[in-house]
């Protein structure tokens, strides 16, 4: 298991973070058309870098994490930036999202984390209220060259078409993939890019 209460309180200092949370809510804002009434879930929030993105664009922001020190930091963001229209919500490996509450789940970086894939996939569906959408960015499947420390990483990326396929048969429409960003990082003396994907779909 990777620590992720262990670097909560430095996970920001990284420029790569940053950059990347900012494209991944850029490609939200641009797939989805928020609305300041919809009630939304940042699934693996971490320190809430995208939700900060969008957080002025949405109603309700539940920030949802199986590390509580990052949602310790989330909440102190929050609170200095004068943030009223969050909170926080802990995790275990089973994704507790109550059914049918949410207008809008997103999600960055984290499905490459989680152990059971496919049922925090069904968990995420079954979380979105009628019309709600949902927004995965994670990287796309990869050999296993993007972590420096493997500790924590239960998949090497995840293919998108078969994201969508998956999303599609438990029950979302309109489901399709963007390139959201590419991470580029040096492997044996050269870049090498590692691109972000973003898939969306809607529930019926
Ligand atoms: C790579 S970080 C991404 C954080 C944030 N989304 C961002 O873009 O900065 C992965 C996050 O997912 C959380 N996480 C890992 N496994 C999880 C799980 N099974 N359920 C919920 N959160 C999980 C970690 O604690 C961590 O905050």
């Amino acid at each position: 298991m990777k620590d992720f209460n262990a670097i909560a309180a430095t996970w920001d200092e990284k420029p790569q973070r940053i950059h990347l949370a900012a494209a991944v809510s850029r490609a939200i804002r641009q797939q989805i058309p928020l609305r300041t009434d919809m009630r939304a879930l940042d699934f693996g929030s971490g320190t809430g870098l995208v939700t900060f993105h969008l957080v002025g664009e949405l109603g309700q922001v539940t920030a949802m994490d199986s590390a509580e020190k990052m949602l310790d930091v989330f909440m102190d963001k929050a609170r200095q930036c004068g943030v009223t229209n969050v909170n926080t919500a802990i995790t275990g490996a089973d994704p507790a999202v109550a059914e049918a509450s949410y207008d809008l789940i997103y999600s960055s970086m984290v499905l490459h984390h989680v152990p059971d894939l496919d049922l925090t996939l069904r968990r995420l569906v079954a979380g979105l209220a009628s019309g709600g959408y949902l927004a995965l960015a994670d990287l796309d499947a990869e050999d296993g060259d993007f972590h420096d420390n493997p500790a924590g990483v239960a998949r090497h990326g995840v293919e998108r078409d078969w994201l969508c396929r998956r999303l599609e048969q438990l029950g979302l429409h309109k489901v399709a993939a963007v390139t959201a960003h590419v991470i580029t990082k040096q492997r044996q003396g050269r870049d090498k890019d590692f691109p972000v994907f973003l898939v969306c779909g809607q529930r019926r």
